[in-house]
């Protein structure tokens, strides 16, 4: 299904590539990263290309819940116990600015995008969390935001304690993003959807970015895929996970406008009023591909949570999406690596992406000028620190030594008439394993069950008719057809 945002607005057409063609900055990739890094360098003197594999804004930005907010869970007790309280401040400020600089944006092009100012929540309604979140606000209050210990919410159920950030905000990201496109074809940007970028390499002293039938030469090249989809000299893929969520839009019939909310403990319970209509509750994570989560009671939850707390209510609108979560709980924004010079990313939102996407826009756009940024330190791309964070290092390490080696070499238990119709699975099948999905008439769609990144088995999610990859995330169509990145190649097509 559709999200509210989608929904709600009518998306802007552009061509595919279909000639080799010359710029001089390349931006892979129009969600929020992409289409703000290119209005960043807007009238700089460079003649820009922004491409996408899908339609603008047809990755994780079209399913985001769309708060505007420097609270990011909590996180800057963490972030200053780990690196310093001068860090910690930088992180904040830079989120805080970008609340700004979206408004100031809405302002200065006259965007009729909803853009409301309105406090932020994050709340527990367990003793567990209570210390953390009297640590949170002093920390916080050190940093220099003025942030508030609160007892209450409007929110029609007890909590036992909360943090509220005040003057925050909201928006309908869609009706921004699409007006900023506008503006940026205006300012003759060329802009290419349904290209897919298939590889990136080294040309002379610049790049050569190849989509499965053209070539783009650039002198500057900014991976906005999301996940970045070259694996070296970078060594992401070592370094974050992709989480998924689900979220549904409801009627509650009781109306709550007022304040955005997210749960301190897990599984996380996010609560976004769109209007006085709708109201957004999110939750239900787990790691892409995990095995062993029971995907198909995701929004079953989720409704079941949302009746208890407003009976009435009526779903509207139903969609899952997921974000990249590097091992520091950092983004990554910069340099894609130190010896590849000119060559950007910003990925590692750990689903707070609205603010850091203009932080990252500001970042590159002054890396690309030669210009110093105060932030840029803090969110270093090339950083190997986070390996540090030993326990999801090691997570990541157990995951993709089982993807990649043990489980691919132990046989399924399953054959093909243990599949029911409308489900799917790795099989066994004449002596090796195929992934099979059989729809509700019996027909049987078969694919080699390995993900074209590094070749990890995928997992089988029938929620949604996909395999998706444990190991960083990809996700295919249950016909193998690539959805997401890190991979940029469909799945082979098995024999059955
Ligand atoms: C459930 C959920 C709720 C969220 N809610 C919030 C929130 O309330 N507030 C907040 O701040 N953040 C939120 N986020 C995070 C935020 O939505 C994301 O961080 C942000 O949208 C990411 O934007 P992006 O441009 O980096 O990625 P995307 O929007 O995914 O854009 C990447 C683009 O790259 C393209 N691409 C990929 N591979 C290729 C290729 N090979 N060739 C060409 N193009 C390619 C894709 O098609 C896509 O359009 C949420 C995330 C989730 C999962
Ligand atoms: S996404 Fe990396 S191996 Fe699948």
């Amino acid at each position: 299904m559709n999200s509210y945002w989608v929904d709600t607005t009518k998306r802007p057409e552009f061509p595919k590539l279909d000639k080799d063609i010359d710029t001089d900055i390349c931006i892979i990739g129009a969600g929020i990263t992409g289409i703000m890094t290119a209005y960043m360098l807007l009238n700089k003197g460079f003649k820009i290309t922004l491409i996408d594999k899908g339609e603008i804004c047809s990755g994780v930005t079209e399913n985001t819940t769309a708060k505007i907010t420097s609270q990011h869970g909590l996180i800057y007790n963490y972030l200053e116990v780990t690196f310093g309280t001068e860090f910690a401040k930088l992180y904040l400020e830079s989120n805080e600015k970008a609340i700004r600089t979206i408004e100031d944006i809405v302002k200065k092009e006259n965007i009729d995008c909803d853009f409301m100012r309105t406090d932020n929540y994050i709340y527990t309604c367990t003793e567990e969390y209570l210390q953390r979140i009297k640590d949170e606000v002093e920390t916080v209050n050190r940093l220099g935001l003025n942030a508030e210990l609160i007892e209450n919410t409007k929110l029609p159920f007890d909590i036992k304690l909360g943090i509220k950030f005040p003057n925050q905000a909201k928006f309908h990201p869609l009706k921004y993003l699409y007006k900023i496109v506008e503006i940026l074809k205006e300012n003759d940007v060329q802009i290419y959807t349904n290209s897919k970028v298939v590889k990136v390499e080294e040309k002379g002293d610049g790049y050569k970015v190849e989509t499965e039938e053209n070539e783009i030469d650039a002198k500057y090249v900014v991976m906005a895929t999301h996940y970045p989809i070259k694996n070296f000299p970078g060594l992401h893929f070592l370094k974050m996970y992709q989480d998924r969520s689900y979220v549904i839009t409801i009627e509650p019939r009781s109306k709550i406008t007022e304040g955005m909310y997210i749960s301190a403990e897990t599984p996380v319970a996010s609560f976004r009023p769109i209007n006085e209509e709708f109201l957004i509750i999110g939750g239900s994570d787990h790691k892409t591909g995990e095995n062993g989560v029971d995907i198909e009671v995701a929004y079953k939850s989720l409704e079941t949570y949302a009746k208890e707390i407003y009976p009435s209510m009526k779903v509207k609108y139903r969609w899952a999406t997921q974000d990249c979560v590097s091992l520091d709980k950092v983004p990554y924004i910069g340099n894609f690596s130190n010896i590849m010079p000119n060559i950007y990313i910003a990925t590692g939102y750990k689903k707070w992406g609205m603010t850091t996407s203009h932080v990252a826009a500001e970042i590159i756009r002054d890396k690309i000028l030669g210009k110093e940024n105060k932030y840029e330190e803090i969110y270093k791309a090339t950083r190997m620190q986070a390996l540090k964070n030993y326990k999801e290092f090691g997570n990541m390490l157990r995951q993709s030594a089982y993807s990649l080696g043990i489980n691919k070499i132990k046989p399924s238990k399953y054959k093909l008439e243990d599949l029911e119709k409308d489900s799917g699975g790795v099989i066994e099948y004449e002596g090796k394993k195929v992934g099979v999905y059989k729809d509700k008439d019996g027909k049987i769609y078969a694919v080699e069950p390995y993900c074209k990144h590094l070749g990890c088995e995928l997992t089988w999610n029938n929620l949604e008719k996909t395999w998706d990859c444990p190991c960083h995330g990809s996700r295919y169509d249950y016909k193998g057809k690539l959805i997401t990145e890190p991979s940029v190649k469909d799945l082979d097509k098995a024999d059955i």
